[in-house]
């Protein structure tokens, strides 16, 4: 029986995961959340999936020492390396975000659904499944994505770099008739103005951060372990990298965690 009032712990290759988590602290106030940015890896992106099932086990590893009642997997591409093996190890409640393919493919007018995503993710069997569920009548685009995720941690949410990544992704899908855009990483919601900006008012654009919080909000509720509240939880946050940096990141993005502090995780082996 877990203890209600234990902690969350979500994490992700850096601050992309933090979409997730505020996503989570708006539907689950009372909760207190971990935060772990493997920001000493990112990004996972182009990275083996024994490299990023190691550091997903190591980080999952730390975040059950510490307490946690259940994990959130706040990151698509580490969804697609290392979901199973995390679920065969630990048996608390594991939330993990997948690309939302599926509502996608329901709100599509057009008839084609662009992803956009890590290279890991567009090549992982996680995806061709997904694709292969929700596919049927509707036609998947899936774009791998570099350079977005290091835009992201470097702040440089609207530059005229981001700007013209996100247009020579986007704008050759939406040529091809995508009017459904499924950000499928967790950094690209920090640049949905800027691709909204690219792509105009007309399409969808799905972030599926606030089904992840209400299906975390029903695992805890199944279990007996939501928070009893009232009061509110915290958010602590942690990384692998520099903690600096970390606060200094959140800290553009308006957001003030209780604490910012680093963590030692054990050294990987696999190859990256
Ligand atoms: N935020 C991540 C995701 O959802 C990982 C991005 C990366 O580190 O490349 O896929």
């Amino acid at each position: 029986m877990s203890d209600r009032d234990a902690p969350i712990g979500v994490f992700d290759s850096g601050i992309g995961g933090w979409t997730v988590l505020s996503e989570i602290r708006r539907e689950l106030p009372a909760e207190t959340l971990l935060y772990v940015a493997d920001s000493a890896c990112a990004p996972y992106g182009d990275r083996t999936p024994a490299f990023i099932t190691e550091r997903a086990l190591a980080i999952a590893g730390w975040l059950v020492a510490a307490g946690a009642k259940a994990l959130v997997v706040a990151c698509n591409t580490a969804t697609s390396a290392a979901v199973g093996e995390l679920r065969r190890r630990y048996s608390l409640p594991i939330v993990a975000i997948e690309p939302a393919v599926k509502p996608a493919a329901l709100l599509t007018q057009s008839g084609v659904v662009a992803v956009l995503a890590t290279r890991r993710t567009v090549e992982s069997e996680n995806f061709s499944r997904l694709r292969d569920a929700h596919g049927g009548e509707v036609t998947i685009l899936a774009q791998a994505c570099p350079g977005l995720v290091e835009q992201v941690e470097a702040g440089a949410l609207d530059s005229p770099e981001t700007r013209q990544l996100l247009a020579d992704y986007a704008l050759p899908l939406q040529a091809r008739g995508a009017d459904t855009f499924v950000l499928a990483c967790t950094h690209y919601p920090f640049l949905i103005d800027s691709l909204r900006a690219v792509l105009g008012p007309a399409v969808n654009i799905i972030d599926p951060a606030p089904a992840v919080a209400r299906e975390l909000r029903r695992r805890l509720a199944a279990a007996e372990a939501l928070a009893s509240g009232p009061a509110l939880g915290q958010t602590l946050a942690y990384t692998s990298g520099d903690p600096q940096r970390l606060a200094a990141q959140l800290r553009t993005l308006n957001e003030t965690p209780a604490m910012v502090a680093g963590l030692t995780l054990p050294a990987h082996s696999a190859s990256a």
